[in-house]
């Protein structure tokens, strides 16, 4: 592997490989190193998950580890070309990218979308430029369109639970109640993956909160092609019937994408979106699955993610092997 930005241009069997990799470092089976080594973790926004387990991925391969925040530990960057930097910018992000392509051997980069212009967001410029101009392997720690380390833990927690063979799992991917517009990394990146695999989605939510096209167009793509199927209701019985997996998240509605104010107003009438008993009821026995951080009572009842059910601590602890497995692709002999 030479980068991760996205686990949806990879293939079924590249991932498939990549768990694999990660059951058995979980399972103690090898222990690789990348003694001598060095990672760069820079973030554009905060994390607990992330920066946790990646740093702690990379010390337990023997690694060498930095992490930066950018406008705290370092100058704040430029990422526009050709302007004249007389603003509050002082490096330019191709500067920076280059200067730490020397230092590290890899740079994991998270930027999420800004929220203000979908057009430009969805290029993803951070990202793209680190790519271009730092001349070393990139790991998207999460961008304005993917999530690809989140849906790999995510993946991975799945087939541990329902199996490997995933083809027509019936699995939910809903919508969820959030008093703010959230980006859509995570849903882009659960959505295709599960497609790559061919499984029986249910992509659940109210009018107007359908992903990028190109998203939900390649989704449908990956599952035709993966022999799997891709449903899209704003019905939560259709939407949840005999599911095996609820996958809950929350994003903004790109109608109102950049007003922040209006989405909000138009928010109030959906606080019935919630992953609440009644409606794991129409499903087979399912899951509980969700990213994390959660506003509890708001995204999800307590009772659903305190149960038996809930699998969110191990899919949050999936992040750390799935990472160890990423980092050793890339930077393993
Ligand atoms: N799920 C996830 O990426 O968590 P953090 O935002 O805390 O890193």
């Amino acid at each position: 592997m030479n980068k991760l930005v996205s686990l949806s241009h990879m293939t079924q069997e590249q991932v498939r490989g990549l768990i694999e990799l990660a059951q058995r470092m979980k399972a103690g089976e090898i222990s690789p190193s990348l003694k001598d080594k060095n990672l760069i973790l820079l973030f554009f926004n905060p994390s607990l998950r992330t920066r946790t387990s990646f740093e702690l991925a990379m010390q337990q391969l023997d690694g060498n580890v930095v992490t930066l925040n950018t406008g705290g530990d370092t100058w704040t960057l430029e990422v526009d070309e050709n302007v004249v930097m007389d603003g509050s910018a002082v490096e330019h992000i191709k500067d920076a990218a280059r200067v730490l392509g020397r230092y590290g051997d890899a740079i994991g980069v998270r930027a999420f979308a800004k929220g203000e212009d979908w057009e430009r967001d969805r290029q993803d410029p951070i990202i793209g430029s680190f790519v271009t101009y730092s001349g070393v392997p990139i790991i998207n720690m999460e961008s304005s369109l993917y999530h690809p380390n989140q849906a790999l833990a995510d993946i991975m927690t799945i087939m541990e639970n329902c199996g490997t063979d995933v083809r027509g799992l019936p699995v939910t991917l809903t919508w969820a109640n959030h008093p703010n517009p959230l980006p859509m990394a995570v849903p882009n990146s659960f959505l295709l993956t599960t497609a790559l695999f061919g499984m029986d989605v249910r992509f659940v939510r109210p009018e107007g909160y359908d992903l990028d096209p190109m998203v939900m167009e390649r989704a449908e793509k990956l599952c035709s092609d993966a022999g799997g199927r891709l449903t899209v209701t704003d019905n939560v019985e259709e939407g949840y019937g005999g599911s095996r997996i609820v996958y809950a998240k929350s994003w903004g509605s790109l109608d109102y994408y950049g007003n922040r104010n209006e989405e909000k107003k138009h928010r109030k009438k959906l606080t019935h979106w919630i992953v609440d008993d009644e409606k794991m009821a129409f499903t087979d026995g399912a899951l509980f699955l969700h990213c994390l951080p959660v506003r509890r009572n708001v995204v999800v009842a307590d009772s659903v993610i305190d149960s038996p059910k809930s699998f969110v601590y191990d899919e949050a602890e999936n992040r750390l092997h799935a990472q160890k497995a990423v980092l050793y692709s890339i930077l393993g002999e």
